[in-house]
């Protein structure tokens, strides 16, 4: 046997032999951004378990799940207190977290919960400090499929922090239980930079998003520059999808989802599904803007061009073909161009309309359109 193929076997028997690795179960957790729905932009300390059944009833019926949506997220505001053995229970508004987990496993989804490193939560629950491996636990019992790990308390120093996600990031693999870990810490540290080292398939990067289009678009147009750190396994997040709350016009939203489909960004919608107009139900689940957001690639997106308030992004597609936005920030419509030089296209190329769900036919050189004021018009270009 030569000696490259005795090396290169005996890494294969190493591989082969060692538990899986956490980097590997993070890829495959998180192979694309996690979609699901949360409970915090809509209902905040309202939720309980009725609503929890009602939306994943929802999340089924309205099309949702099988456009790709699968976590239900009870974000805070569920913990009770801790019995003598320090185990954690639910407060009166969850009677049976076991049951609510097999309810929504029965209809073909995930259920998520939420906690903190901190003794409080952010909105002054019960905590996992010091309890992180019977937390972990606790969880795994009751069939938990997601946790988002929020820490509100001002930082103690990158080295505090990134140690108490590594804690919680360790207790989940000792369940063996697959549980995807959100990491809530508004960005901190550039947690970008480290983020995946502690477990994380997904981390906040900015703070608080708000039902409000310049909430929103401060929170998704900062990305750029932020796109090397995501991929499979792990992604940046810009925080959950205000769609359908209300705050925003048609306009606004369509450019909302937009940008995080092309920032690979995790589409955790946090409307009420229950009480959904068939607009909301159509940006929700574009199957066309879906594919943008969940393209096997994992490249997240980022701008190419800007003059003033209108933007050009462009996110890379495993097909070879670009996603191009064209963001009006402004507040009167104007026309855009994407150059195909800009976007590495020489020679004639096929446009398709994402929104408008319409091929637009074959351009040279460049494609324009006007755009609305705060809108988008977010096209798929593939060089012929
Ligand atoms: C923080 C988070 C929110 C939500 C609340 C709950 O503000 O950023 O997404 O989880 O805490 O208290």
């Amino acid at each position: 046997m030569n000696r490259k193929l005795r090396i290169s076997l005996l890494a294969l028997i190493c591989c082969l032999a060692l538990p899986a690795s956490s980097s590997a179960q993070q890829a495959s957790l998180a192979a694309t951004p996690p979609m699901g729905w949360n409970s915090w932009n809509h209902f905040g300390s309202r939720i309980d378990d009725q609503i929890v059944r009602e939306q994943a009833d929802a999340m089924v019926s309205s099309g949702m799940k099988a456009a790709g949506y699968t976590y239900i997220i009870i974000d805070d505001t569920w913990a009770g207190t801790r019995d003598a053995q320090g185990f954690i229970h639910p407060n009166a508004k969850f009677p049976d977290m076991k049951a609510l987990a097999d309810y929504v496993h029965s209809k073909g989804l995930k259920l998520g919960i939420y906690s903190s490193p901190a003794a409080k939560t952010c909105a002054g629950y019960t905590g996992s400090l010091g309890h992180e491996d019977q937390d972990a636990q606790t969880y795994a019992n009751w069939g938990i499929d997601y946790l988002k790990y929020d820490w509100c308390q001002p930082p103690r120093g990158l080295a505090a922090m990134k140690a108490a996600y590594m804690k919680m990031h360790e207790a989940l693999l000792k369940t063996g239980r697959p549980i995807v870990f959100s990491l809530c810490q508004y960005g901190w540290y550039k947690v970008w930079e480290w983020g995946a080292s502690v477990g994380g398939n997904l981390w906040r990067t900015t703070g608080d998003i708000s039902d409000r289009y310049y909430a929103m678009a401060n929170n998704g147009f900062d990305q750029n520059g932020l796109e090397k750190y995501a991929g499979p396994g792990h992604w940046n997040d810009p925080d959950m999808l205000e769609v359908g709350n209300g705050g925003m016009s048609e306009d606004e939203y369509r450019t909302h989802m937009s940008l995080w489909a092309i920032l690979a960004a995790p589409l955790i919608a946090g409307n009420d599904l229950t009480q959904m107009t068939p607009y909301t139900v159509a940006l929700l689940t574009n199957r066309d803007v879906i594919a943008v957001d969940q393209d096997p690639l994992g490249k997240q997106g980022y701008r190419i061009a800007q003059e003033g308030p209108l933007e050009v992004w462009m996110k890379p597609m495993a097909d070879g073909s670009k996603v191009v936005g064209l963001f009006n920030r402004q507040t009167t419509a104007d026309e855009m161009t994407v150059n195909f030089s800009e976007i590495g296209i020489s020679g004639p190329a096929t446009v398709r309309d994402l929104w408008l769900k319409k091929d637009l036919g074959t351009f040279t050189d460049k494609y324009s359109a006007y755009v609305p004021r705060h809108g988008v018009v977010l096209v798929r270009i593939k060089a012929k």
